[in-house]
């Protein structure tokens, strides 16, 4: 699998973030929607103030996006400063002129009872669209990708999960400590992210590189979710120094 290290983190998010901003212009030239998957936590951070620069200084438009997060906390109230719609509006949406109705993030207050077919219209929904253009990606110390924790098969779609004890131990300190921390979560699966025609996945830190260094260099096994891109036709990992510091 290919990996690009940079210098800083910095330069990472800058290439990442015009990969993404070609990606949308070329969609505009054809006059299309361009749809793309995104994730949170704190790797994605500097790719969103950037592409946000290039909104602001360069007149990059988000008219023509379409976005689907990759996951939400479940159960998760929508305005919970923990959540995932919440961190989007935030670090993001807010600051661009994507259309509201083009904007998809799971929904952590669903009932219990409508999760399946909400999960199931959710994979439905990016078909419809024509599928993912471009799928950026972080990585859990699980080797989780989206929150497909470890055991998650490469054919898994949009459902409930339950989260890895390492997950929650690492998203405490965002819920002062671990009780507050949700046991579960809706995500993607391996498979709705394979359908990406195009996957980025960024790393940074050298709290990343045990399992970065399992993810590109040790057999495809669902121990190891995020191994399965090995099998992907146009996957990149971006990764600063300390996260590529264990590969070979
Ligand atoms: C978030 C997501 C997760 C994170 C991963 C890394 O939407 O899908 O897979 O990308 O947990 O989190 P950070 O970036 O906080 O280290």
């Amino acid at each position: 699998m290919p990996a690009d290290i940079f210098l800083t983190v910095e330069k990472a998010a800058k290439w990442v973030a015009a990969e993404i901003a070609s990606v949308i212009k070329e969609k505009q030239k054809l006059g299309k929607k361009c749809v793309l998957g995104l994730a949170t936590g704190a790797t994605p951070l500097s790719v969103y103030s950037e592409l946000i620069r290039l909104h602001q200084e360069e007149a990059l438009s988000f008219q023509n996006v379409i976005t689907f997060n990759l996951d939400e906390y479940y159960p998760m109230l929508k305005s919970s400063a923990q959540s995932y719609n919440h961190y989007m509006n935030d670090v993001l949406f807010h600051h661009i002129d994507i259309p509201k109705n083009q904007i998809h993030v799971p929904d952590g207050e669903v009932s219990k009872i409508t999760i399946t077919g909400y999960c199931k219209e959710y994979e439905n929904r990016i078909d419809s669209c024509g599928g993912l253009d471009l799928q950026i990606l972080g990585i859990g110390r699980t080797g989780h990708i989206g929150f497909n924790e470890p055991g998650s098969q490469l054919d898994s779609k949009t459902r409930l999960i339950m989260l890895d004890s390492l997950t929650r131990r690492d998203a405490a300190k965002d819920f002062n400590g671990l009780n507050n921390v949700p046991k579960a979560a809706i995500t993607m699966g391996v498979g709705t992210i394979f359908k990406a025609k195009r996957v980025i996945l960024m790393a940074w830190g050298e709290g990343k590189a045990a399992i970065v260094k399992k993810a590109l260099e040790e057999s495809q096994c669902d121990a190891v979710p995020a191994s399965y891109l090995q099998r992907h036709a146009d996957v990149k990992f971006v990764l600063d120094v300390p996260a590529a510091s264990e590969l070979a």
